[in-house]
């Protein structure tokens, strides 16, 4: 057994689980931020509309991002070896919609929609995101239908005191510091 190998649990038993449209409903009460995840490198630049993003440890600071394998070229995350996790600000709902595919455009248009810098790794942050977590790629598995990327944060940069997009119950809101 290594520190960093996969471990999946099989059963001889038939795993009873709940529907897919039943789990998509569940998960629809789950309020998400909204985020931008980036790259740049060997391969084309690329960016996607995420939610599935979550902290995995502060030592060393280290995130998990879950891209769909149906998009081929998600896999350009992976050649990259390197991601920015872009979080968005209340303001960004049309710069999600348009990363999220809604709209059509190419990717270089995309980016074009938006002020763009880099940090350490090179991969794209954006000028005002509420935070930007600059990743090395560390490891990455493929379960069932996902990329499940994990990144090293080796820069980090923040904008405080504006508000959260989020993502509850189908649609956008905007969750304001009070
Ligand atoms: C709010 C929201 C959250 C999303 N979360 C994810 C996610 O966590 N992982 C993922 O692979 N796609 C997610 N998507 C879908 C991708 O944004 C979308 O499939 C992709 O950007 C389509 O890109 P394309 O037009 O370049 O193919 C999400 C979309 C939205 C609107």
């Amino acid at each position: 057994m290594t520190e960093h190998s996969t471990h999946l649990i099989s059963s001889d038993k038939p795993i009873v689980t709940v529907s897919s449209v039943d789990y998509r409903n569940a998960m629809s009460h789950f309020a998400g931020a909204v985020h931008i995840v980036t790259t740049d490198g060997v391969k084309n630049r690329r960016g996607v509309t995420i939610s599935a993003c979550c902290s995995l440890s502060d030592n060393p600071p280290t995130v998990l991002v879950c891209l769909m394998r149906q998009h081929e070229e998600n896999r350009i995350f992976i050649e990259n070896e390197k991601f920015c996790v872009n979080t968005l600000a209340g303001h960004h709902k049309n710069l999600s919609d348009i990363f999220a595919g809604r709209g059509g455009l190419s990717q270089e248009q995309r980016f074009l929609q938006a002020e763009w810098g880099t940090l350490r790794t090179g991969a794209p942050v954006l000028s005002d995101a509420l935070v930007a977590l600059d990743c090395q790629l560390v490891g990455w598995h493929i379960h069932a239908t996902h990329y499940v990327l994990i990144g090293e944060v080796v820069a980090v940069k923040t904008h405080p005191g504006i508000d959260a997009l989020m993502y509850l119950d189908r649609n956008y809101r905007t969750l304001p510091l009070i």
